[in-house]
């Protein structure tokens, strides 16, 4: 009997729904030759919500972030919406969308190909097989702190924000990346600023207490997050799972991606607490935001939307060999020298972002035959 999948597509601003475009290409085919069915609806998100419904995240679109299997994002915001009043901006939606649906742990892989070793500015041989995976705290931290604000009359204004963080929330992402350094190398870096801050005496704490009572297995090892920034340009390879909190993740988590010098390339996962039955709700979206300098030419590059749509393969849907087969994928293109215009390079043969979808397909009947 076919199974049913709602996946929720929220493809927001200017190169958005572009890059989700090609992801849709993908998931119909995957619809059409595995006995899942996978049913995707859309709704407006971001600057596009605005416009459609007056806010960046309506209820209606809320709810059914709620009861989809999984929710895939293209980029929002962008100069359109900078006047906007602050609550009702894009990263306003996006900023509430991960607190409503509880997306505690934010995955970021940093990944380099092959392929594109030549596009960052490191030396080859220091990021060749580079792959570091970047757990996020999400929804708590100075993001969301009480109180916040600006007070006090003109000139003598007061500005406050607050970092907070319940053991609980340490631990529940801690969590995560303890599971997932298991499955990997065994070897968790958790980055904090304990020498300074009360949160990251409390961060370190927690962290510690959880490796003893069940992560023995996993050598933890602390880092200060300033030393932390230090090493990943110095000496990416030596991380495989960092965690780390919600602003000091923010920082690092760029820093990571452009160590690998493919921005376009890299996809992120979102994810909230497993229910009863082990389903967890989940943001699946590229790292890259919504250029809108080359919105509208069909020169986006989709790979990290399609990435992230493996990930989702993955993470929500059951289908981690169809994950696997999507990643080897997008090598497989890169190898035969396909390029967008962003990592493009002297040889190459350089595709729009329908002329990359056209031939990611290609690649993937071709695989899934062999
Ligand atoms: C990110 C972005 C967001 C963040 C912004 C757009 C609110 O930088 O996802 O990394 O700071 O979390
Ligand atoms: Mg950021």
């Amino acid at each position: 009997m076919a199974v049913n999948r709602k996946i929720l597509i929220l493809p927001g601003d200017y190169i958005g729904p572009e890059v989700v475009d090609q992801v849709r290409r993908v998931i119909d085919w995957l619809s059409d030759v595995r006995s899942v069915t996978l049913e995707v609806e859309d709704d407006y998100f971001g600057g596009a919500a605005v416009e459609a419904y007056g806010e960046p995240l309506a209820d209606k679109t809320l709810d059914k972030a709620k009861t989809a299997d999984a929710v895939l994002m293209g980029a929002v915001g962008g100069p359109k919406f900078d006047h906007l009043p602050r609550d009702i901006r894009p990263e306003a939606g996006l900023l509430k969308l991960r607190k409503k649906l509880d997306l505690f742990a934010n995955l970021r892989p940093a990944m380099t190909f092959d392929a594109l070793l030549g596009a960052s500015s490191l030396k080859s041989e220091v990021i060749k097989g580079l792959d570091i995976l970047i757990v996020r705290e999400l929804t708590s931290g100075i993001y969301f702190g009480e109180p916040r604000g600006i007070e006090g009359k003109e000139n003598e204004r007061i500005a406050i924000d607050t970092q907070r963080y319940r053991e609980n929330e340490i631990y529940r992402v801690a969590e995560v990346a303890f599971e997932l350094a298991r499955e990997r190398e065994g070897i968790l870096h958790s980055v904090d600023k304990e020498n300074v801050m009360a949160t990251g005496i409390l961060w370190r704490d927690v962290v510690t207490n959880l490796q003893r009572d069940r992560y023995s297995d996993v050598e933890l090892r602390h880092l200060y997050v300033d030393n932390c920034a230090m090493q990943l340009v110095r000496e990416p390879k030596q991380f495989d799972v960092i965690v780390t909190d919600n602003m000091f993740g923010d920082i690092l988590s760029d820093c990571a991606s452009m160590v690998t010098g493919s921005l376009g390339m890299l996809p992120s996962a979102s994810l909230g607490a497993p229910d009863s039955n082990g389903r967890r709700l989940a943001l699946y979206e590229p790292v890259h935001g919504s250029a809108p300098d080359i919105a509208g030419l069909n020169i986006a590059n989709p790979l990290a939307a399609i990435l992230s749509f493996s990930m989702m393969l993955k993470h929500s849907l059951d289908m981690v060999e169809d994950g696997l087969l999507v990643e080897r994928a997008v090598c497989a293109v890169l190898d035969d020298g396909m390029r967008t215009a962003d990592i493009t390079e002297p040889g190459a043969t350089e595709l729009s972002t329908d002329a990359m979808g056209d031939a990611l397909l290609e690649k993937l009947m071709r695989m899934s035959e062999a």
